[in-house]
């Protein structure tokens, strides 16, 4: 695809073109991005127009025959223009989504059918602001619409799609991508849903929780295998924003970072600036699996904030946290480079692996660095998630470009090596989840499967779907698969088995 000369792109794409990892504008992105000043909405970040639906899509390599089930990635696309500063994390939920059988594989892509993406639809416009304000508290459901653009996450066969900020959880059709409507659990829940809430493989328990601006801050739940059904309220000093939780067999993980805003100020003014106390330390809660509030025991560490956990697991008493941790989570917008830098700079990331524990019967705890590599977004085998497990794979973040992965790191945690691959100059991945192989049995390696991703390569702004042998991730991809569009940046992805999309 050939390339505009520089001088003749809008300001904004010489702007994207120099501070972010975008090039000249994607084609494909809605003609309104043109007129908006704002490096969320271009290059990497912009938009598509277009859900598609896709019959057999062209291969380079070969598609193993045991790969059989479906790859779902969510993720911020805006459809309207902003009517205020727009964030990245603002845009509409949508979800792409790629499906394998015998050697084949389609694709298909959809906006998630949340109330607000509806109204705007029924409008033609946008209603609701974004994370940077103003706020109008006036709107339906508050100032922040639920775009349900985060996480997609399976539970028995159903495929959801969920909000960071705790929103509804969407249930879409894990076929054809449509919304099906908004989960309840037959009328039960009735509250929010966060982001990373997740289902436990050992027991079946569907483990929840959601966070808010006012009191409780905290709520935490369980939907069981048998459809028992539980929430409690938790307590915690003030608003917060935890952004995962860890799940064992008989433990979840509440967390509780010395990063959070003034509830006084956001009173006064309605402003959230969040401001990492680095006099406050760091608070893991561990809850029995159906506890409530006064059985949470809370271990301190030393003050930093974390967005994924890797995973959870028991050694006798004690409970082991393996996560990326950020030492210092401060935004440091590099004013020098100009706005639109100081901009982008908000969604860097700077994570490392790192392992914390709580010992249940004595109080004793640990923490330490496991890797000094910056890399995010960590997946592991589903069904080791609570239990101790060897290896977990994440995508590689160069600081100086945020929110774009530009490689996989596979941990071994047994022996804290690393390996990783680049996805090539320009070229930029997506979470990337383990697939098992479609043979495997409960004997099988750990790492016998695949992982999965979408990548988008800004020179000439072709998306593809490579998949990588999980235990060989340095031979590079075994496949290709073409794409119909391009896939813009996005978050969260998952990995359904095919057994479980009848
Ligand atoms: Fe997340």
């Amino acid at each position: 695809m050939s390339q505009p000369a520089a001088d003749a792109l809008p300001v904004t794409y010489r702007h994207a073109k120099t501070l972010s990892p975008s090039g000249a504008p994607p084609t494909d992105a809605p003609a309104w991005i043109q007129a908006v000043d704002n490096p969320y909405l271009h290059g990497l970040y912009a938009p598509t127009t277009r859900e598609v639906t896709t019959g057999p899509l062209p291969v380079e390599g070969e598609l193993p025959r045991d790969l059989f089930g479906a790859y779902f990635r969510n993720g911020p696309n805006s459809a309207y223009a902003p009517i205020n500063r727009y964030h990245w994390f603002d845009g509409d939920g949508m979800v792409h989504g790629i499906w394998f059988e015998n050697g084949e594989a389609r694709y298909a892509n959809r906006w998630v059918g949340t109330r607000g993406r509806l109204a705007e639809q029924d409008k033609g416009d946008t209603i609701w602001g974004g994370v940077l304000g103003p706020f109008d508290f006036s709107l339906p459901g508050g100032p922040l619409k639920d775009t349900a653009n985060t996480d997609v996450i399976t539970l028995n066969g159903k495929l959801y799609a969920l909000w960071y900020e705790s929103g509804k959880l969407y249930e879409l059709d894990p076929n054809t991508l449509d919304t099906l409507g908004v989960e309840a659990f037959e009328g039960n829940l009735k509250r929010r849903v966060s982001a990373h809430s997740k289902t436990c493989p050992h027991t079946g328990d569907f483990v929840y929780f959601s966070y808010g601006d006012r009191p409780p801050y905290m709520r935490y739940g369980v939907v069981g295998a048998g459809g028992r059904f539980h929430q409690v309220d938790i307590t915690l000093p003030g608003p917060r924003r935890p952004h995962d939780i860890g799940v064992t067999p008989n433990h979840s993980v509440l967390h509780d970072f010395p990063m959070f805003f003034d509830p006084e100020l956001f009173k006064a003014t309605g402003k959230r600036i969040p401001v990492f106390h680095r006099e406050v330390p760091t608070r893991f809660g561990v809850i029995p699996r159906w506890g409530c509030d006064a059985d949470v025991r809370w271990f301190e560490f030393e003050p930093c904030y974390m967005l994924h956990v890797v995973n959870c697991w028991e050694e006798g008493d004690t409970v082991v946290m393996i996560g990326c941790r950020t030492d210092d989570p401060t935004l440091r917008p590099d004013r020098r480079d100009g706005r639109i830098a100081a901009m982008l700079s908000g969604i860097k990331l700077q994570a490392r692996l790192y392992r914390w524990t709580m010992n249940l019967a004595t109080g004793e705890t640990t923490e330490a660095p496991l890797d000094d590599l910056n890399a995010e977004f960590p997946m592991v085998h589903d069904g080791k998630l609570g239990v101790k497990n060897r290896y977990s794979y994440h995508q590689i973040i160069p600081y100086e470009i945020p929110a774009a992965f530009h490689g996989i790191a596979r941990y071994d945690l047994e022996t804290g090596a690393a390996t990783t691959v680049s996805y090539g100059e320009g070229v930029f991945g997506s979470e990337s989840p383990f697939a098992p192989a479609a043979d495997a049995g409960p004997d099988s390696a750990e790492d016998d499967g695949y992982l999965v991703t979408f990548v988008t390569d800004r020179s000439d702004w072709s998306s593809a779907c490579w998949v990588y042998r999980a235990d060989d991730i340095a031979r590079g991809p075994v496949a290709k698969v073409g794409l119909p569009i391009r896939v813009p940046a996005g978050f969260h992805a998952t990995w359904m088995p095919g057994a479980e999309l009848v």
